[in-house]
Parts: C-alpha cells; structure tokens; sequence
C-alpha cells in the first residue's frame, strides 16, 4: 500500500514585492479574494485531498497569519449573543485543530526550494504536498483532491501543469516531456525560467506538487540556480537524473496567479461571479462598465 499524503507545506515567507505597498505590513496570503483570505482557499483544497498536518514556512511580518488561525473567543461570543449564527460557523471553519498546525521560519528570502527545505524536519519517509496560496484554482473537484487521487495509482512525485503561451514560458519552471499521456506526462527534464526561445515544451508547473521525501534530500545539496534563487524545480529534476519517476499532473479547473496584480483582479471578478449572493448585482454592474467602455471608444 502506497502511504497516504497527509502534511503540506506552505511556503509564504516570499516578500510579495508585486505587491507593495500593502505587503509591507499585510502578507500577500492574507489579501482577500471577495471574503476570504488567499490562504483560506489553499487550507480548504488541502483539507479536501485528505491533510491533516499543515505546515506554513514564514518570515518576518507574518503575524497575521498565525493570527488569522487562531480562534477568536471574544469576538464568536459576541456573534453568539447577537444570534449571528451563520457568520459564526463560518468564522468557526477558520479554526484549526490544535497541533495541525505548525510555523517554521525561513531566515532568508533564498527562494522556493529553500523554503520547502525548512520544513525537512517535520516530513519523516513519507510523502508530502506542497501548495503555493498565491496560485488559486478554481475546480469542482479541488486540484490537490485530483493530484492525491492520480498519485494512488502512480506513487512518483507529481507537479501541476498547465500549457503557456510560449512567451510566457520563461515566467516558469517547465516540464520536458518523456511521454504524453493525455492527463498525466512523464517527465524527463524540467527548466525553471527557460531563456525566450529555448522552453522543452509549453507545459509549466504550477504551485501544487506531491513529492517523496527524497526531494528534501536532494535540496541538502543543490545550490542557487535560476535567479540566485534555491529552485524547487532543480531537486525535483534531480529525481528523474536518479532514474525515479516524476510525473506532469494536467489538473482539470482554472488557475489565476493571485502573486500578480493582473490576475488576482481576474480572480476577484470569477470569483465575484461565481457566488450566488453577489452574482446578479456585480454581473449588471460589469456588463454596465463594459458598455460604458465600449461606447467611448
Ligand atoms: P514568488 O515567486 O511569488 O515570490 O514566490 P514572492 O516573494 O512571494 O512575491 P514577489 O515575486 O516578490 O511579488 C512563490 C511562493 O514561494 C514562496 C512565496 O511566499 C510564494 O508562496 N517563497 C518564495 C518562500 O516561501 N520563500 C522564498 O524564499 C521565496
């Protein structure tokens, strides 16, 4: 039997500069799409896949994000003397369990695979995921959920892909494909940032993976590669030298890239869109600001 993916690892300790200035006091996984912090929708998906263990590497600042699991006694005892029932259980869903939960520091800003190389400590043999909060996916069967489920059958690690335009394809780390099996690719290479022109292929990792234990063993040596940054990318391509599969998991939703101004305002309105309580009233109101537009042109 295959051993279940039960921890994940949060890296948020980046510095969110794209998003400065209010990332100097608000870290960029507490912004708020419509209700909910970014964070949120990562827990969410991670407890759909079956976690248990959560484990967010942080830095500096990040208070409000151990605050923001932290149960609010004053605060649920005065939804409960007002009879705000509703707003109350969904405050309660944002508690955490004690001993779920665990915050590991990450000193320096030395990139992604550094980050998750924090947390060796608190990953025994076993296999383990990885979710970036800033890349939200929209699904009806959360991403991570597809992943765990597609991970039974292949054990392996397993990235997320999707394609990229090819002048997108040096914004990400991409995949050299062995073979294509239509959801899922074998993997032979992988490039974190390809130089224009010089992409294995238009498939480009997105911030979900399972992984073996053996990729935090490979990041015990790996160096700085792609802009001066420890890669993720870089240990998980160190599986394949070693002869043990990687596979390109092609998950079914669509991704917004909340890290980016562009696409956490295209996440908003989806999202915005997709609630039955604001859809009507922010639907008319697009489509009142596109007329507007088109008419001034
Ligand atoms: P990004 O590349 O989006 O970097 O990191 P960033 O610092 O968050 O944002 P910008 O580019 O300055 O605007 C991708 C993910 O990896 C984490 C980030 O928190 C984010 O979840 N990360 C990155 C770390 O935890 N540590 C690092 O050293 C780098």
């Amino acid at each position: 039997m295959r051993r279940k993916v039960t921890k994940a690892i949060f890296p948020v300790a980046g510095q969110g500069t794209r998003f400065l200035p209010a990332t100097k006091s608000v870290p960029k996984e507490i912004m708020t799409l419509v209700d909910r912090p970014l964070i949120q929708y990562a827990i969410d998906e991670a407890r759909a896949a079956g976690i248990k263990e959560f484990i967010f590497v942080t830095s500096r600042g990040k208070y409000a994000l151990e605050d923001y699991f932290d149960v609010a006694p004053e605060l649920e005892a005065s939804l409960r003397k007002r009879g705000k029932t509703e707003l109350l259980e969904t405050l309660k869903s944002t508690n955490m369990e004690s001993g779920a939960i665990a915050y590991i520091r990450q000193h320096k800003a030395l990139g992604l695979g550094h980050a998750v190389w924090c947390a060796r400590r608190l990953i025994t043999n076993e296999p383990f995921a990885v979710i970036l909060p800033d890349d939200v996916i929209a699904a009806e069967k959360p991403c991570l959920q597809q992943m765990v489920e597609a991970y039974a059958e292949t054990g392996g690690s397993m990235v997320a892909t999707m394609e990229v335009p090819p002048e997108k394809a040096s914004s990400y780390g991409i995949i050299d494909v062995k073979e294509d099996m239509g959801s899922m690719v074998s993997v032979k290479g992988m490039v974190e940032k390809p130089q224009p022109g010089s992409a294995p292929s238009n498939l480009a990792v997105i911030g979900r993976y399972i992984l073996t234990p053996k990729v935090l063993q490979n990041l015990n040596r790996i160096k700085t590669g792609a802009g001066g940054e420890v890669q993720l990318t870089d240990a998980i391509a160190d599986e394949i030298e070693a002869d043990r599969d990687v596979y390109g998991f092609r998950f079914r939703g669509q991704r917004f890239d909340c890290g980016s101004k562009a696409g956490f305002l295209q996440a908003t309105v989806a999202f915005g869109l997709s609630r039955p309580d604001l859809r009507d009233e922010f639907s008319d109101y697009l489509s009142g600001m596109a007329a507007q537009r088109n008419a001034a042109q």
